[in-house]
This record gives C-alpha cells, structure tokens and sequence, in this order.
C-alpha cells in the first residue's frame, strides 16, 4: 500500500501550475496549510517565488518554479523536481488557463492559439509529464481544472469553451485508459473572483464581466476545497468530477 493512503495531504507531494494568482494560488495555500509539500509553477516567477516564502514562513514545505505550461520541457522540469527533491509527485494540478473570449467575428486568431496553447496544449503537457512518473510509481492523480465552460457554451466563448470541453474529454478518456493506480479529476468552476477577465480586450465587454464578477463569483477558495476534497479522498475513491458554481449563476 502506497503511504499515500494513510494520511491524506499530509503526505503528499503536490504540483500545481497557474499559481502566481487566483484559483492556483489558493490552491497551493490551501493543501500547504493541510500539510502538502507544494511545487508551485506560473510564469510570473517573482509572485510564485514569493508564495512559496510565504508558506515556507507558516511552517510548509514549497519550491517555486518559472514554469510556461506551452512548453512541455518546463512541465517535466516542475515533475523532475517533486521526485528529486521530495521522492515523488502524488498530485498534478493543472490549474493554468487563460480566457480571452470575444466573439468570433472578431476574429481575434493569435487569442484563439493563445488559449488552445495554455488550456489545451497545457494540459496536456502536464499529462505528458507525469502520467510514466505515476505509471513507474504505481500511483498518483492528476486533477485538472476545467470550466462550466465545458458544460455549456455561450456567445463569445466558443473557443474558451472548445478548449474546456476537450480537457474534460482527454481527462475522461485518461480515466478509462489508466486504470486503477491512477485517479483523475476535473474541477469545473464557474465564475470565480479572481484576474482572469483581464484578458479581454474589448474594454466593453470586459467592464460587463468585471460587474457581473463582482456582484457574484465565488472566492477562489470554495475552488481550492473542492481540489483539496477530491485529494484527501482514500486511494480507491476517484472523484472524477466536481462542478462549483455561485448559487446567483444560470
Ligand atoms: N475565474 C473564473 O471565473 C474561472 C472560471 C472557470 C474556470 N477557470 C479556470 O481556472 C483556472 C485558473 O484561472 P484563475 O481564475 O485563477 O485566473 P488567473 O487569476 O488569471 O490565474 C491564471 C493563472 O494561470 C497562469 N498562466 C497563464 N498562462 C500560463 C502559461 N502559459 N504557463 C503557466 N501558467 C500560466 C497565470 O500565471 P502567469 O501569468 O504568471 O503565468 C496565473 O497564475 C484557469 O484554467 C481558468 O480557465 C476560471
């Protein structure tokens, strides 16, 4: 039996990427503070450096890494590092995403790469990276964070909602294709109060978006319980989806 069973997070080796702000960053705080050692990537090293401080300062056990999920090296360089410095990666969180969402008609093509590279390609990646480490280990889970996105598309999220929903297919077809050593999860927010409407360029629709995400997204923490939830599970038990929307959306 692996240790992984006995106690929860405590344990646990934890990767998680798209932390330097948001639903990453709570993440990482949140499994930290529940005894996980965290591995922290984002591309804006100097906020993923200075989190890492911050847990180290409470107590916890976290690296940070300059991570750019499109490139598949730095995935396997985030993986490398759970298993150097701490003896294996229990967890993979692939939390970065980006939403630049516009109608089509704007055709806005290098935003539509940007997001099939960073939420797609992403994704991927990290599986790249830690499905042979969790194969030669005979554990691990990756928990992969999605979208209501990939439940239901809407006007000027085509693209957005193209990318989500294929990480919930890849991830389901993982789960079939695994087997019983290996957990999978999707967690699908809805929307959440944290940067990610900057991204839009149209000033219009993203003051819309700043409005209706101030009158009623969630705090990124009820996102890092549900991730925190479907880690702390026994081993046998695969938490394969979670959908967390605010009670106020349709
Ligand atoms: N907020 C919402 O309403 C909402 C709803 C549903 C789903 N989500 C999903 O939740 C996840 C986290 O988003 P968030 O809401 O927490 O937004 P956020 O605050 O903008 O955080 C996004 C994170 O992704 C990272 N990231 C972006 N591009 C990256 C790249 N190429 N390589 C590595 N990291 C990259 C960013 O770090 P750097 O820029 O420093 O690299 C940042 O840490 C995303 O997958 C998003 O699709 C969000």
């Amino acid at each position: 039996m692996p240790d992984t069973e006995k106690t929860g997070t405590r344990t646990k080796v934890i990767a998680i990427t798209g932390t330097s702000s948001g639903i990453g960053r709570a993440t990482a705080l949140a499994l930290a503070a529940a005894g996980a050692t965290v591995v922290l990537g984002a591309r804006r090293s100097d906020r993923v450096e200075q989190l890492a401080g911050e847990i180290r300062e409470r107590g916890g056990r976290a690296v940070a890494l300059a991570t750019d999920v499109r490139r598949r090296d730095d995935l396997i360089r985030m993986v490398d590092t759970a298993v150097t410095e701490f003896g294996r990666l229990d967890v993979l969180v692939n939390n970065a995403g980006i939403g630049p969402i516009s109608p089509l008609d704007d055709l806005r093509v290098d935003e539509w790469d940007d997001m099939i590279d960073v939420n797609l390609r992403g994704v991927l990646h990290g599986i790249a990276a830690a499905l042979p480490v969790f194969r030669h280990q005979g554990f691990g889970h990756l928990v992969t964070v999605a979208s209501t996105a990939a439940y239901r598309t809407v006007p000027g999220q085509a693209v957005y909602s193209a990318t989500k929903t294929a990480v919930r297919t890849v991830c389901e077809g993982l789960r079939q294709e695994v087997g019983e050593t290996v957990r999978v999860t999707v967690v699908s927010p809805g929307f959440v109060h944290t940067d990610f409407v900057n991204a839009v360029a149209d000033p219009h629709a993203r003051a819309a978006l700043v409005a209706s995400r101030d009158a009623m997204a969630l705090d990124p923490a009820a996102i890092a319980d549900a991730i925190a939830y479907a880690v702390t599970q026994p081993d046998q038990v695969d938490i394969n989806e979670i959908v967390v929307r605010p009670t106020a959306q349709r």
